[in-house]
């Protein structure tokens, strides 16, 4: 079976991901840097499906090292390129340090991939570049805006550098998947979601919330212009978002992809209100969440949900699993977790 590369395997989705590939019958090679990962994480991955990946601890910013890994898997089909940093704050303070890690990076890993007779490429992209969308739901053709901070502008510099590459080198097949919020954990709880620090994202702090070790969820903002005030995502199951890259990893090694470089939304089509996260968390845990409502956080928008009908038809992909499901096995997670420390 086809050997695909996974660069950030360890983290959140991409060890997820290399689950379902394994389970497809992929022979997987990850690369981390466990700069935002630990080693353990291969257990949960061996432990879910019988087969451990091999697993290269290799900083993508060192160029050499890049080159080297390549030569050795000269015979790698695809690579799925999670590597990156996240944190949205932090690269507002760090400009450069995001530019590198998530530009400087792909640069290297396309340079390499070039040299090979034919890949197959996956970019992690995000909801993000769409900004505050004019149109709800929102389809691919939706414009992009200016980045509201460098880490968007990763995401957005990131897809025109693989649609350039792809226009020269003929050999190259991409696609970039726009995630909308991934929440949840693998439902054997081996693997899941592992924040470093004070969670910014909703999910995780609301499950570190619920375990006790935060005092309350801060609710930013309720007066917006939505059914109940708080603003509104779309949160999709990160065992659906993972099983979407295996679908277009194959779509590219079968050749069926419609030009070198296409761009899928990934979400559910529902869009989700703050206060109704915390009610399917209530809901699925049986306890009751400590919350109050603060004024908005800077820079985040109303309300973003994705039009899946591309995704749908073209990829033949559709989520499974409801945000019950996700809010039950984040919980149960974070319960694990804590249990362990
Ligand atoms: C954030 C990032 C986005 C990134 C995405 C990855 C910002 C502005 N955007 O998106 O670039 O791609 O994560 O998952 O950081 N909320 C609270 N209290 C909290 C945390 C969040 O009320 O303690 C609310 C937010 O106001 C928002 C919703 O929950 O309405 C989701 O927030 P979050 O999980 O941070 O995701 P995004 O803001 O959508």
């Amino acid at each position: 079976m086809d050997k695909i590369v996974v660069t950030g395997g360890l983290g959140f989705i991409g060890s997820h991901t290399v689950v379902e590939l394994q389970n497809s019958g992929y022979h997987v090679v990850i690369i981390d840097d466990l700069s935002n990962s630990t080693e353990k994480v291969l257990e949960g991955i061996t432990s879910i499906t019988g087969k451990t990946p091999i697993f290269e601890k290799l900083d993508l910013k060192n160029k050499t090292a890049v080159k080297a890994f390549f030569v050795k898997h000269n015979d790698v089909k695809g690579v799925i390129h999670f590597a990156a940093s996240k944190a949205v704050g932090e690269s507002i303070i760090e400009p450069l340090l995001y530019y590198e890690n998530n530009v400087s990076t792909l640069v290297y890993v396309l340079s390499e991939l070039r040299k090979l007779p034919a890949v197959s490429f996956i970019f992690s992209s995000s909801c993000t570049v769409y900004g505050q969308a004019d149109a709800l739901p929102i389809t691919e053709h939706a414009p992009i805006k200016i980045p509201e901070s460098p880490y968007g502008n990763t995401k957005q510099i990131g897809e025109e550098i693989i649609r350039d590459t792809c226009k020269v080198v003929p050999a190259l097949k991409a696609i970039a998947l726009r995630y909308f919020n991934p929440v949840g954990a693998h439902k054997s709880i081996e693997i899941g979601e592992l924040p470093i620090g004070v969670p910014q994202n909703l999910v995780p702090f609301i499950t570190q919330t619920g375990i006790g070790l935060r005092k309350e969820l801060s609710v930013f903002g309720d007066d917006y212009p939505t059914h109940d005030g708080t603003c509104i995502r779309d949160y999709i199951h990160v065992v659906d978002l993972a099983k979407a890259h295996v679908i277009a990893m194959a779509r590219l090694l079968q050749g069926k992809n419609k030009s070198n470089f296409e761009i899928f939304n990934l979400g559910t089509g529902k869009g989700t209100s703050v206060l109704e996260v915390v009610k399917s968390f209530e809901r699925v845990s049986g306890k009751e969440l400590n919350y109050k409502i603060v004024g908005r956080r800077e820079g985040d928008i109303v309300s973003a949900y994705a039009d899946t009908n591309k995704a749908n038809n073209e990829l033949g992909w559709k989520t499974t699993l409801s945000l019950d499901d996700a809010m039950f096995s984040a919980w149960k997670w974070e319960q694990k977790i804590r249990a362990t420390e």
